[in-house]
């Protein structure tokens, strides 16, 4: 501790009941976290919970928190309660074993896998296409769209075979597991969910469901006398990879085939819908993406991602205004100083990326959609365009453990807008507000109406 520590703990909102029941609704948290940036503009001492609770609101903090200081701090939690359904993978997992299991993970999520990947993402997005002709002028839930095919794309990748009809067992069931979840992420939630209640026997089901298909999936993988489709196989990749001569024992296998599953479709998923919702209510937006996508003259491939800087621009001001990870949470092990305060052992503390992304501090008009802001004056996409300092955009996180998709999510969301967007333009309902459900992601509450317009 420096001579200048601070003992007591930094200011905060006044403890008032109403605001800490209204932080209890799922709309409230990302706007009042955002608000807090203004008013405590490094850092927040927040009132809630059994222990002491601490924002950060500054970038320097964020990458203090997630980089300089990670040997420190765990994850905590609300994120630790989804082991329950998930294992023991690389989301959930403690410090100490965590850098040798993403060695072993890395390799299935490297660069040049993507090409591979990207074969796979367009193959499933050209057969939602299809299931969207027929439906001209229907209402539908964009959540509910976006979060089948993401779940199809990555359930090809992860296992190298098409959920096929297991498809809309592992949709259901997944998203069963994942309201179970947000309960169980609710002070004392974990032993709640242990009561005999309906709505916990049924989430207990779903898990098990959920557990006997992934189960099923990588015995396949594993007999699998034939290639996987298009060479793509994470499951495959992970039962045979080595590191100092160690393999995964089965049941690590299974816990991070259930991770990939979670992780990598429920996020992306939300932010194609967000992405869908954006491009309706700024048309001219939607119309410059869909002529950067004409000029290449063809259906979009991994080869042309460097020709679609305008549509990267158009994923990343999504990430930035509805980041689908929207709060990082981490507990702290080792007494840490944050910004000259000490912050002892068992403090939760909290980095919004919802607040960091529409903080006028760093962002120029920050709460207008503009995907331009992403691009150089030569026109390419680059995540330092518009100038931010570091730790004031972190939609995948930072430091060591930083999203192990984040390529794979960048590569599947260009190619799905840019396949659909040329033959759709959804509308969402002019009724409809912007409310959000802030639980594990940022989801739109209610779901997303929209109705399905061709492209013109
Ligand atoms: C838009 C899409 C995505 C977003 C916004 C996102 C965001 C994040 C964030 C913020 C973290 C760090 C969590 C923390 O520090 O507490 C993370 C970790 C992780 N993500 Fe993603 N993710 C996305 C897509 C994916 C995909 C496609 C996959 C896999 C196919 C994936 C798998 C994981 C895994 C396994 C971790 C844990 C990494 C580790 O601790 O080593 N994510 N993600």
């Amino acid at each position: 501790m420096t001579a200048s520590t601070r003992q007591a703990r930094p200011p905060g909102p006044p403890l008032r009941p109403t605001a800490m029941l209204q932080m209890l609704r799922r709309d409230t948290p990302p706007w009042r976290f955002a608000e807090m940036a203004h008013t405590f503009p490094r850092i927040a001492s927040l009132r809630f919970g059994a222990g002491p609770v601490y924002l950060v609101t500054h970038p320097d903090l964020v990458r203090e928190l997630l980089v300089v200081q990670s040997k420190s701090v765990e994850k905590g939690p609300a994120l630790k309660s989804a082991g329950l359904v998930l294992g023991d993978g690389l989301l959930t997992m403690p410090n100490d074993r965590h850098r040798a299991r993403r060695r072993l993970v890395n390799p299935a999520f490297h660069h040049s896998r993507l090409a591979d990947y990207s074969v796979v993402m367009t193959a499933a997005t050209e057969e939602h296409l299809k299931r969207w002709t027929s439906r001209e002028g229907e209402r539908v839930d964009m959540s509910e769209e976006m979060a089948a095919l993401t779940l199809d794309i990555v359930g090809r990748a992860l296992f190298g075979a098409e959920l096929g009809d297991r498809a809309g067992e592992v949709y259901a069931d997944m998203g069963l597991a994942m309201s179970g979840w947000e309960k169980m992420m609710l002070p004392g939630g974990t032993h709640l969910m242990k009561l005999p209640i309906p709505a916990f026997k049924r989430m207990w089901a779903a898990a098990d469901g959920l557990d006997a298909v992934v189960r099923r999936l990588i015995d396949a993988a594993a007999k699998r006398k034939t290639e996987p489709v298009h060479g793509v196989d994470v499951v495959g990749d992970l039962m045979d990879a080595e590191v100092d001569g160690e393999r995964l024992p089965a049941e690590a296998v299974r816990d991070e085939a259930m991770t990939l599953l979670l992780a990598g479709h429920e996020t992306t998923a939300n932010l194609l819908t967000w992405a869908w919702h954006l491009l309706s209510r700024n048309p001219d937006i939607a119309a410059r993406l869909r002529r950067e996508v004409a000029a290449l003259g063809h259906a979009p491939s991994y080869d042309d991602l460097l020709s679609l800087p305008f549509t990267y621009g158009v994923v990343a001001e999504v990430l930035r205004l509805f980041p689908p990870a929207w709060v990082l949470e981490r507990e702290v092990t080792e007494e840490v100083e944050l910004d000259g305060w000490t912050i002892p052992v068992g403090s939760i503390v909290l980095a919004s990326q919802f607040a960091l992304h529409r903080d006028p501090r760093f962002w120029e008009e920050p709460t207008e959609f503009r995907p331009q802001r992403w691009l150089t004056p030569d026109g390419a996409f680059s995540d330092d365009a518009p100038g931010q300092p570091r730790g004031a955009w972190f939609p995948f996180g930072a430091g060591t453990r930083q999203c192990v998709g984040e390529s794979f999510a960048w590569t599947e969301a260009v190619l799905v807008l840019a396949t659909m967007a040329p033959h759709w333009a959804p509308v969402t309902d002019p009724s409809w507000r912007e409310r959000l459900h802030a639980a594990v992601t940022l989801r739109p509450h209610g779901g997303l109406p929209m109705t399905l317009h061709p492209a013109r």
